[in-house]
């Protein structure tokens, strides 16, 4: 890569996904800076090449003293707690503070990561962006709310805004299922045949790249793999694969519990893929494959402490 096409690039909520973006974009030639809540993950941050920041996008303060401009930013924070008021305090007053500082800062691309989940298909039909995307909880609906501000934001003046609608994301560390499985605390919900759509985190982190640069502003874009897969398939590859018995069926006071609201649908990635996206982990088999392969060699971290860069007034 030429200097000239070296960018200063912020991640807003640098954590699972960020840190995997920010270390290719580094290894790119792009300058990275993470913005976190706590200062505690600056060493992560800075071994993958990312300058860390510490401060909170709900604060609409916080954001004047980033060390701007910028001229990609991703916002991929994550409400943590997950309940609506936090998600409306991250996502959407966060994104109306982002728009208000960036509308002084002109940046190239922002992109925002929605979810998947705005999508409340529950009869096993193919989504794409074009699909209604009417989500039935409230959190769904204010990532939604989200998304809309910043398509405004494109159409009324502009704004480089790109929504990446991501699916369930596992990779090393992550897959809530998988390790159901592995601790023999798994159960096939129903008949099992609901679908599930799945993205491994490396392939997020291209996603994001792809959308940076090569994104059409205003436009939004699915992020899953090429396989939605049954939770009873799912559970059956990984059980035989580990060695290990089919899991259960779930009894029926267990079914009674379930989370509501689950959808049930096959999210297309086929405008992802025109964007010249490649999986690496094209279905759960070659993604899990991996994580298996990695938990039976942990990788050795080696502990690097930072600069920290706090954005948050001394008292
Ligand atoms: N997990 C999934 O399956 C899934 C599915 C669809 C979409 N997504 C979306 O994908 C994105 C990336 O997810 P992820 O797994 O990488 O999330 P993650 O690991 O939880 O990282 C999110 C980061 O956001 C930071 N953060 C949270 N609130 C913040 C705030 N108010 N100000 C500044 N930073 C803040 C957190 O910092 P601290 O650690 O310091 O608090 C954390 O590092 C998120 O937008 C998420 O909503 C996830």
């Amino acid at each position: 890569m030429s200097l000239t096409s070296a960018r200063r690039v912020l991640l807003i909520g640098c954590g699972y996904v960020g840190v995997a973006t920010g270390r290719r974009l580094v290894e790119a030639g792009h300058s990275v800076f993470g913005l976190r809540r706590s200062a505690g993950a600056a060493a992560e941050l800075e071994s993958a090449g990312i300058r860390p920041l510490v401060g909170d996008i709900t604060q609409a303060e916080l954001l004047a003293r980033l060390p701007g401009p910028f001229d990609w930013v991703v916002n991929s924070v994550s409400s943590s707690r997950g309940g609506a008021a936090e998600y409306r305090s991250v996502y959407l007053e966060g994104t109306h503070h982002v728009l208000a500082w960036l509308s002084t800062q002109p940046v190239a691309k922002y992109v925002y990561t929605s979810s998947t989940s705005v999508y409340s298909q529950n009869d096993g039909s193919e989504v794409d962006e074009a699909s209604p995307a009417e989500p039935t909880s409230e959190t769904g609906r204010l990532l939604r709310d989200a998304e809309d501000l910043l398509l405004a934001a494109h159409r009324e003046r502009q704004f480089p805004a790109i929504i990446l609608r991501v699916a369930g994301i596992y990779g090393p560390g992550r897959g809530h299922l998988f390790h159901q499985l592995l601790a023999g605390e798994a159960r096939i919900a129903g008949d099992g045949s609901r679908l599930m759509n799945m993205v491994h985190r490396d392939d997020v982190a291209t996603a994001l790249i792809a959308a940076l640069e090569r994104g059409r502003p205003g436009e939004i874009y699915n992020c899953a793999d090429d396989l939605p897969v049954s939770q009873f398939d799912f559970l059956a590859w990984n059980a035989a694969q580990l060695g290990r018995p089919l899991p259960p069926f779930a009894t029926e006071a267990e079914n009674a519990t379930r989370k509501r609201g689950l959808t049930n649908k096959r999210v297309s990635n086929r405008k992802l893929r025109a964007l010249g996206w490649i999986p690496a982990f094209p279905t759960y088999r070659e993604g899990y494959a991996a994580a298996i392969a990695a938990a039976q060699n942990p990788a050795t971290e080696l502990e690097h402490h930072a600069p920290v860069v706090s954005l948050t007034p001394r008292a």
